[in-house]
């Protein structure tokens, strides 16, 4: 039962960051990963749509008898958590948001300005700013929707001049206006750019929820029983659009274990 895999889906190639989080903490554990590369951005999609395509992917991932689904994508987990829940009871389903308030919560407090960035979806609805005041009141928490940057990065752009001209148009003023000094990576996509915002906004605090995802997923695998035991399962990732990028990034990531790379149309 534990050595079935854990499904993981995103909008594209963004939830790949968190895969090495958990080869590092749960290295027993297989995956079956879809990336909806086809159809990616989501952020910018109506709501309608992306919870369409949710349900479609985790109707693919529970054709291989996955034991827990992991919206690895903060667009998804705003948009359809409870919609995926409702209709799938009898499994886990881990969104990305709740771990990452549960770290702004822990560490910081009224005297700093949190800065939340993602997609339009998960900016809109507020979802950051409900899921921190169940944990924490009183805190000073600003948003700011960057629609460009996923694009960019499932383009493969990153590390260059274009790259720092959308990091600057967005966040610039952002930052320097509400005197952020905590920003939180509210989207899978973004800890591949985290290093640029590093360098243009030195002393700024970033926080990537990537590590407490797989916290997340350890304590629920962990309190039902599921943890898996020397499972011989091939982690699989699919993607609807075989991009360039995506096999890049699958290859950097998993550099040296064995998997499988695989396309997987999906259709409306
Ligand atoms: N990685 C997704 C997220 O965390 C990106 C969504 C999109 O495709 O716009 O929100």
């Amino acid at each position: 039962m534990g050595n079935r895999p854990i499904g993981f889906f995103d909008s594209g190639l963004g939830g790949l960051t968190t895969i090495p989080y958990l080869a590092e903490q749960l290295p027993e554990e297989k995956i079956v990963y879809f990336g909806d590369t086809a159809r990616t951005p989501y952020g910018s999609k109506a709501v309608s749509t992306i919870r369409q395509f949710a349900m479609e992917i985790a109707d693919f991932l529970r054709t291989h008898d996955v034991k827990m689904i992991v919206t690895a994508c903060n667009t998804v987990s705003a948009t359809c958590l409870d919609l995926l829940r409702e209709k799938y009871p009898d499994i886990p389903i881990i969104g990305v948001i709740e771990p990452a308030a549960r770290t702004v919560a822990r560490i910081c407090d009224d005297s700093n300005n949190i800065g939340i960035i993602g997609t339009k979806a998960t900016i809109s609805g507020g979802a950051y700013e409900d899921a921190i005041a169940r944990h924490k009141e009183g805190l000073s928490i600003y948003s700011e929707a960057c629609p460009i940057f996923v694009p960019l990065i499932e383009e493969g752009i990153l590390g260059n001049e274009i790259t720092t001209l959308a990091i600057k148009y967005y966040l610039d003023r952002f930052i320097y206006s509400n005197h952020i000094d905590t920003l939180v990576l509210g989207c899978t996509h973004y800890p591949m750019i985290q290093d640029e915002i590093e360098r243009l906004y030195p002393g700024l605090q970033i926080i990537n929820p990537s590590m407490e995802v797989i916290s997340a997923i350890e304590t629920v695998l962990r309190e039902k029983d599921m943890l898996a035991k020397g499972s011989e399962f091939e982690n699989t990732f699919y993607a609807s659009d075989l991009s360039e990028n995506f096999l890049n990034m699958t290859n950097t990531i998993l550099e040296g274990s064995r998997f499988k790379v695989a396309f997987k149309n999906l259709e409306l």
